[in-house]
């Protein structure tokens, strides 16, 4: 039963993500007060957290909180959201601070901060990684919000999240209002993208090279102790080893391959699109999940066009593929910094990118040893235009390189799809490219539609009369 104003914090959603935050939070002695319109969870929390104050309503949960009142919204992303906010801003004073802690989009989040501003109220937009577990017992935070709202559930969020290797809390408010969504959302992209590419490994050495599962895991084992070392690297290795209890073979031959997703991935890839930062890696990230979901259509494909003749594999795969992983997972990262920055740009956020990489070295799902470099070449060069200038990673971009080509281009010759592989190749041969195909993609645009071209030797915007 409520009691007035003795909570520090109200929990409002308690699914998975909400009831474990809130466990953390009375973990790190905060009264938590918490609601959820089912009344299940609602006796769930209470069972969990004896000292939690649950209430029966919004009104109730409200008059639990000490002022300035301290709300967290952990409901699904969307209209929930907009429904709470407009039951809960008449009932909220100045100097509140709302949290959003779900995966909303950041476009949504500026609206709605802007909405709260009106009244005075602090709308926060609260990225949260590291799933169930983080959330119980400590994930990244990414914070977007006013540096007052953010400073209010400063100490609480600081507590709860996870701890760095140095200490330091995986905590930061990264810029106003959208921010941290945004930062959340590239999160999820290069968490995709990141994913996808392990996926691609494994299922090249296992369909190309021929890898046992006991070898396969031994693979990634041995590869997450080197400079590919990640949470990522580190649940693959579990899941290679893992069992099916009802068939007692290897439990990825008993998974469906085709791959469902929550849309992060495409919002992270529509956001580069708009703001016309190439993020190819992710994007194909996005295509190959929706690809595998053609399940049907791609077993009528298998039927109607058979695969390539063999062709040679290269005696060192497994190598060229650790090569493939760690230089397309630096293509990737590349790609989601340079997004947040074109964002940070774009919207006047003026994000501390070095505090991003700072806050993704622990709790949540992308966390890497390659994070620790990143955070390294930020801090040395904050305004470098892309990570792959920097000159550790750019070395460990020439170590790879070789092996990097040899594992797309053995998978090409085989018919074994890599799409993030090759993307990601292809994002850095461009990149690195001091002369590309676009001069023949200005003078066909120029050709049919008179969109004027730039030339080489003087500057302005010319125009060829193609055909007599
Ligand atoms: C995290 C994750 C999480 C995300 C899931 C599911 O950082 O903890 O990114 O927020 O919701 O990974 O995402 P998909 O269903 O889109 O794969």
């Amino acid at each position: 039963m409520a009691q007035n104003s003795v909570a520090d914090i109200g929990v409002i959603g308690l699914g998975v993500m909400g009831r474990n935050l809130a466990a953390n939070l009375a973990d790190h002695g905060a009264t938590v007060a918490g609601y959820d319109l089912d009344e299940g969870r609602r006796a769930a929390f209470l069972a969990t957290m004896p000292a939690g104050v649950v209430c029966a309503g919004v009104p109730e949960l409200l008059a639990a909180l000490k002022a300035p009142r301290l709300v967290l919204l952990m409901v699904p992303a969307g209209a929930a959201v907009d429904a709470l906010l407009g039951s809960l801003l008449p009932d909220l004073r100045a100097g509140d601070v709302l949290i959003d802690g779900g995966n909303s989009h950041y476009a949504d989040t500026r609206r709605r901060a802007a909405l709260a501003a009106e009244t005075g109220v602090h709308f926060v937009g609260l990225g949260v990684s590291g799933g169930e577990e983080g959330a119980r017992h400590g994930p990244a935070l990414m914070a977007g919000g006013t540096p007052e709202g953010i400073g209010r559930a400063t100490p609480l969020l600081q507590a709860i999240a996870a701890r760095a290797g140095d200490g330091a809390p995986c905590f930061a408010r990264v810029g106003p209002d959208g921010a941290g969504h945004f930062v959340k959302m590239i999160h999820n992209g290069i968490e995709y993208a990141d994913m996808q590419l392990i996926a691609e490994g494994y299922h090249l050495l296992r369909h190309l090279g021929g890898l046992s599962y006991e070898r396969l895991a031994e693979t990634f084992a041995e590869w997450n102790r080197g400079e590919l070392a990640s949470y990522l690297m580190e649940i693959t290795t579990d899941i290679l080893r893992t069992s099916d209890p009802e068939t007692g073979g290897p439990i990825l031959e008993v998974i469906q391959d085709a791959a469902g997703q929550k849309g992060t991935g495409h919002w992270a890839t529509t956001a580069a699109m708009e703001l016309g930062m190439p993020a190819p890696t992710i994007a194909e990230a996005v295509h190959a999940r929706c690809l595998s979901a053609l399940k049907a259509e791609r077993l009528r494909a298998a039927d109607a066009f058979p695969p390539p003749p063999a062709a040679a594999v290269p005696g060192d795969l497994a190598a060229a593929v650790g090569d493939a992983l760690l230089c397309g997972r630096i293509a990737v990262y590349a790609q989601g910094f340079a997004v947040i920055a074109a964002g940070s740009a774009r919207f006047g956020w003026d994000v501390d990118l070095a505090a991003v990489a700072s806050v993704w070295r622990g709790g949540c799902i992308i966390r890497a040893r390659l994070v620790d470099r990143i955070l390294d070449a930020l801090t040395r060069a904050p305004d470098l235009p892309n990570l792959m200038f920097d000159p550790d990673i750019g070395a460990l971009l020439a170590r790879g390189e070789a092996g990097w080509r040899r594992a797309v281009g053995a998978a090409v010759a085989s018919g074994q799809p890599v799409p993030a592989m090759a993307s990601a190749l292809a994002y850095w041969d461009g990149y690195r490219s001091p002369r590309l195909w676009a001069n023949m993609i200005q003078a066909q645009r120029d050709y049919f539609g008179a969109h004027g071209y730039e030339r080489t030797d003087r500057p302005g915007m010319v125009h060829t009369q193609w055909t007599p």
